[in-house]
Order: structure tokens, then C-alpha cells, then sequence
């Protein structure tokens, strides 16, 4: 039978003790990592968040009922040892904080047993991660974990202190609402009470904020849960959390200038080291011919040439093909590597295509300055050169080339460019490039919808020298969006929005709403904005990719305490589930059985 913890009270945390403690009678908590049986004395290795810490049983100081107690500890039983911290006898073990001292034991008591777990609680897990998600409250034992969630909770007190320090209130907005605009599929909620009608849950708290600033709030933030019906990725969950802000009386500068120190503090305070402010900014047009990347990895070179002229009027079909039709040719050298084997040629183009190309056109500078390439036996001596020389193109580099129209070339060199980088490890893993891409484009254009679509969202502000266009050329309308970049991920996005009554009306019909579709959508907003609407303009930061990158971990379920796996269910508690008749009746809701796969659809 478990023990209790009448009359004791934790003094210390495990890990927290140090020689600094020798002498001092203390009272540890926590689960035994490991318990070693020397014959007449027993180790035991305590491990809590803090660290692990060796504690000695001896009968001589324990007494013999904590001895027999202790003889039949187990991995993971939660114990509680009073003794006294000593220096240790045998060498210190440099591997752990405490590794200098020990508690011998004079009391024990066993707080709570635990059957063996299906996996090891280890520092390195070995153990697939479906198993470790599916017992994730194990594997959050686990220190590696440990250590991202408390630096995880360090930042957001780090965030939420300088925030406030700003001028900035940290207001909630509701979780129960209406579609939001950011582009996502919603997440539903039914209502009972109104049987047919749908909550969304928000994929962004957007609208709301921007109605605070109506609202004269002036300066907001909040930590805010977000949902998003999406595909996952490593870098994207389906619920996850933003570093959300809005603020008024503001333009473009203001809004990176406070988003910049408070990167720069958290940064500092959470991990050590100095951001050098103000940090690079890049147009969104410059992003994308140096980098093909919107979010560019800026630790390394290998940047995107423009061949186009080179290549006009050679005799190679792919490249003048793809001009005539309105799109470019572009390479990226990649020094040193013209000797890489056919093979892994091969397979990079096969890479390239996963990114929408047709093929991809090769020559490499051969150590005596002749070519090897695909596509050599089109184009004369002169044409190779100028194109060798175009692409700066030295003995011994390998020239890849895409010919397309221009957003496949920037893709297909872009994703290239990063995939080459990791496979020839040019990536300095201890840096942290921060970037701003500015100027975005204000619409896309969807082959899908076939009509232009928000590139941030409806509410983004055209740059007032580009608002003549928006009726005419949308296409090449830029906005005052900016995004923050960090090591090539998109660490967060804002924009300036519009306050114009007449400026948004454009923004609508550009994008192919009706005014009363505008108004079904966001009435509300619009209306707000007849009594008074302020200039403002905010960002949101990504808070789980942001503790990713700083702790360097490759996917975001890393610095997430309940994760979801790719097909959006959590492996622990099994949702998405099934539901009761009686719940369903109740949001008179009737489900339709496809009887051929057997499954609800
Ligand atoms: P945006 O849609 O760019 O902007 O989102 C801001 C940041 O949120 C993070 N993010 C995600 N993180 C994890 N999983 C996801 N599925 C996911 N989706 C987005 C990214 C992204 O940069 N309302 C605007 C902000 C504004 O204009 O103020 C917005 O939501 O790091
Ligand atoms: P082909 O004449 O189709 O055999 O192509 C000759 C070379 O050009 C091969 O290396 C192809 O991979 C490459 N190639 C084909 N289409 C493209 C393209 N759109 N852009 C770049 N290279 C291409």
C-alpha cells in the first residue's frame, strides 16, 4: 500500500541540489530512474523535472524497515527520501548536474508504485514515436521534453512580460465563433441550441483584434489558440498557438521595431544568445530572384542567377520554349560538386519535379573546363560560355537549371536550393538568421477558384502607390505585409490593414465578393469601421514553431505537451471520436453512412 505525505514537505527540487547543499538535511520527491542493489547498499537514481539525483540507502542510517522498502524499489515508483546531502565517496559523475553529491537516506517513503512502462524513460528514447504519443504522459517525462516545455513556458512569461511593459493589454477574444478569414478550412462546432447552425472555432483571433482597435484598445496581444483544418506538416499542427498583436496609430515600422525587440529579448533570456537589431529586411520580389523562397534560408549562399538572356535565341528548345511563353530560365551553382554522379543528378531532378518541373538541366564545369552536360549538344561554344559565365561558373561547379514559368522556377529552385544544402551540409546549425520579407504581393491568383485571392488576408492594406492598379493590373499590387523568417520558416505575418471604407470595398470586389456577400461574411467589422476606426496594423508569431527553432528540435510536436500526428487524431486520448445517439439527437444532427466503405462520411 502507498505511503501519504502527512507532515513532510518537499525542500528541494532534485536536480536543484548542489555541493553547495553538503551538510543540509533535505526532502526529495520524485520517480526512481533506476535502483542498484550492492549487496548491504542500495542506489537509487531520483529523477523530477529539475534533474536527477543519487540518493544512498544504508541500514545503519536508514534503519532496516526503509532498507527492505527500499530493496524492492522499480523504475517509476514515486518515492519520498529525507537525508542528508554528503560529498560523494566515489568520483564525481560529470554527466550529471548534482554529480558531486548524494543524499544518504534516513526515511523513505513509497508515495505510489508503477507498473513497468511500456518503454524506457531515457534521455535518447529509441522507442517509435507512435508508442511514445500513445502513453504521451510517459514520454513527457522524458528530459528532453521536459526541457522544451519549460523553456516553452519561459518564453511565453518572457513574451508576456516585455508585452506589457509595451502598453500592450492581454485581452481574449472568443473561441465559439464565426468563420475566420486566413484561408484554412474551419474546424465546426454545431450548436444545440440553434440545431443547424455552426460555430467555427477561430482560425485567428484577426477580426476580433482589429474590432478591439475600434474599440480603442490601442495596443493588444494575446497567447491565443488557433485551428486550422490543414494538411500537417512537421512545422504545422491543427491547433496551435500565436503570439497574436494588433496595435493603432501605427504603419509598417512600428510594428516590426516591437515585434524585433521582443524576438531579440526572448532570444536572450530564453536561450543565450544576441539578436543583432534591426535585423535584415528583404522585398518579397528580391526574396524570391535571390532565393526562389518567399522565407528564404539565408545561413547559406547557392542564390538563384537569372540565365534568361543568356540563353535567348540558343538553340536548346526547353530554355526558349519556356521564354516564349512568358517564363524564365534560372540555375543555382553548386560549388565543387561537378564530379556528383549521375545518379544522385537523377534523383535530384526527380525531387524537382515533386515541385512541379518538367525536367532539370544540368552542366557541370569539369576540373580540365570541359562540360558535361544535359543539354550541351544544343547550344554552341559561345552560347555554353555565356550562359557558364552568366551563372559565375568555375572549374569544378555544377550548374542547375530550371526553365518554366517563373513561379515553378522559384519553386523548384528554391526547395533545390535547401534540399542541396542539407545533403552537402553547407547549414551552420548554430546560427539564427533572422529576416523580414516585406512588400508581398497584395493577391494571388487561384488556378482553382479562378480569381484572385488574399495573399495575407482581406484586410491587408494595397501601398498607397500601387492602389491605382488595384482595379486594373490587381496582379501587381503590393501590400504592406510583411512576414518574419527564421533559418527559412515562417516565424510569424502581419500587415497594415485597411481602414478605408472605400479602399476595403475595392479589396472586395477584387477578390470577387459581393457586397452582400462582404456583409454576410464580415458585417460586423464593417459596420464597426462606420463609427470611427483608428490606422493600426499588427502580426502574429508563431509560438510553437518559434520555441522549435530555438531549441532546434525538426518537428513542432517537440515543444507541443499533446500533440496531434498527420492525420490530425491524438494516439492518446483517440480523438476525433465517435459520439453518443443521445448527443447527436440533441444537436439534431443525422450522420450519413457511406454502406459501401462502411464509414461515416
Ligand atoms: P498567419 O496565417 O500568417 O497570420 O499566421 C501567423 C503565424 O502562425 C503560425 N501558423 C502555424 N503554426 C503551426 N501550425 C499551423 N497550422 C500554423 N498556421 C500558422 C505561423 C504563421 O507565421 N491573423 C494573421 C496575423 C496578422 O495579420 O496579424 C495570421 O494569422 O508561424
Ligand atoms: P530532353 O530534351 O527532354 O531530354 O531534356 C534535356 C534536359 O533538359 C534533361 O536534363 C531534362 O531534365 C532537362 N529539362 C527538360 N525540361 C526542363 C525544364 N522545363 N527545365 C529545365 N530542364 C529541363
Amino acid at each position: 500500500m502507498s505511503e501519504t505525505m502527512k507532515g513532510l514537505k518537499r525542500t528541494h527540487r532534485c536536480g536543484e541540489l548542489s555541493a553547495a547543499n553538503t551538510g543540509e538535511h533535505v526532502t526529495v520527491m520524485g520517480w526512481v530512474q533506476k535502483q542498484r542493489n550492492k549487496g548491504g547498499i542500495i542506489f537509487v537514481d531520483l529523477r523530477d523535472r529539475a534533474g536527477i539525483l543519487q540518493v544512498i540507502f544504508e541500514e545503519s542510517d536508514c534503519g532496516a524497515e526503509n532498507f527492505a522498502k527500499a530493496e524492492k524499489l522499480r523504475s517509476e515508483f514515486v518515492i519520498a527520501v529525507t537525508g542528508r546531502v554528503e560529498k560523494r565517496a566515489a568520483a564525481a559523475n560529470e554527466n550529471l548536474a548534482t554529480g558531486e553529491i548524494e543524499v544518504r537516506a534516513e526515511a523513505l517513503r513509497v508515495l505510489s508504485e508503477a507498473e513497468t512502462p511500456p518503454f524506457p524513460i531515457e534521455a535518447e528514447s529509441r522507442t517509435k514515436e507512435e508508442l511514445r504519443l500513445k502513453y504521451r504522459y510517459l514520454d513527457l517525462r522524458r528530459p528532453a521534453l521536459q526541457k522544451n516545455l519549460m523553456l516553452r513556458s519561459k518564453i511565453t512569461t518572457t513574451i508576456r512580460s516585455f508585452l506589457t511593459e509595451e502598453g500592450f493589454l492581454e485581452i481574449e477574444t472568443p473561441m465559439l465563433t464565426k468563420s475566420t478569414p486566413e484561408g484554412a478550412r474551419d474546424y465546426l462546432v454545431p450548436s444545440r441550441v440553434h440545431p443547424g447552425n455552426f460555430y467555427a472555432l477561430p482560425q485567428s483571433p484577426q477580426i476580433f483584434k482589429q474590432l478591439l482597435m475600434c474599440s480603442g484598445y490601442d495596443r493588444y496581444f494575446q497567447i491565443a489558440r488557433c485551428f486550422r483544418d490543414e494538411d500537417l506538416r512537421a512545422d504545422r499542427q491543427p491547433e496551435f498557438t500565436q503570439v497574436d498583436m494588433e496595435l493603432s496609430f501605427v504603419d509598417v515600422d512600428d510594428v516590426i521595431d516591437a515585434t524585433e525587440r521582443m524576438v531579440q529579448k526572448v532570444c536572450r533570456e530564453a536561450i543565450g544568445i544576441e539578436v543583432n537589431l534591426p535585423m535584415k529586411r528583404m522585398t518579397w520580389q528580391e526574396a524570391m530572384e535571390r532565393f526562389g523562397s518567399d522565407k528564404p534560408d539565408t545561413r547559406f549562399g547557392m542564390e538563384l542567377h537569372n540565365v534568361s538572356e543568356a540563353v535567348k535565341g540558343c538553340g536548346f528548345g526547353v530554355f526558349t520554349g519556356a521564354l516564349e511563353s512568358g517564363g524564365s530560365v534560372r540555375g543555382i551553382n553548386v560549388k565543387g560538386q561537378a564530379e556528383m554522379p549521375r545518379k544522385k543528378i537523377d534523383a535530384l531532378t526527380e525531387f524537382a519535379k515533386g515541385y512541379g518541373a518538367k525536367g532539370l538541366a544540368y552542366l557541370s564545369v569539369q576540373p580540365d573546363g570541359t562540360y558535361k552536360s544535359s543539354f550541351a549538344k544544343f547550344m554552341t561554344k559561345e552560347e555554353l560560355s555565356a550562359l557558364v559565365s552568366a551563372m559565375e561558373g568555375e572549374k569544378g561547379d555544377l550548374l542547375l537549371f530550371a526553365a518554366d514559368k517563373n513561379n515553378i522556377v522559384y519553386s523548384v529552385l528554391g526547395a533545390l536550393r535547401v534540399e542541396l544544402a542539407k545533403q552537402l551540409e553547407l547549414i551552420d546549425n548554430n546560427r539564427f538568421d533572422f529576416l523580414w520579407v516585406t512588400e508581398f504581393p497584395l493577391l494571388e491568383w487561384s488556378e482553382d477558384e479562378n480569381r484572385f485571392v488574399a495573399m495575407h488576408h482581406p484586410f491587408t492594406m494595397p501601398m498607397e502607390e500601387d492602389l491605382p492598379f488595384i482595379d486594373t493590373d490587381p496582379g501587381r499590387v503590393r501590400a504592406k505585409a510583411y512576414d518574419i523568417v527564421l533559418n527559412g520558416v515562417e516565424l510569424g505575418g502581419g500587415s497594415v490593414r485597411i481602414f478605408q471604407p472605400d479602399v476595403q470595398e475595392k479589396m472586395f470586389e477584387a477578390l470577387g465578393f459581393t457586397k452582400e456577400s462582404a456583409y454576410e461574411r464580415f458585417g460586423f467589422l464593417i459596420n464597426a469601421f462606420k463609427y470611427g476606426v483608428p490606422p493600426h496594423a499588427g502580426l502574429a508569431i508563431g509560438l510553437d514553431r518559434f520555441v522549435m527553432l530555438l531549441v532546434k528540435a525538426d518537428n513542432i510536436r517537440e515543444v507541443i505537451a499533446f500533440p496531434k500526428v498527420k492525420d490530425a487524431s491524438c494516439l492518446m486520448s483517440e480523438a476525433p471520436n465517435v459520439v453518443d445517439d443521445v448527443q447527436l439527437a440533441e444537436l439534431k444532427i443525422k450522420l450519413a453512412v457511406n454502406e459501401d466503405e462502411g464509414t461515416v462520411c
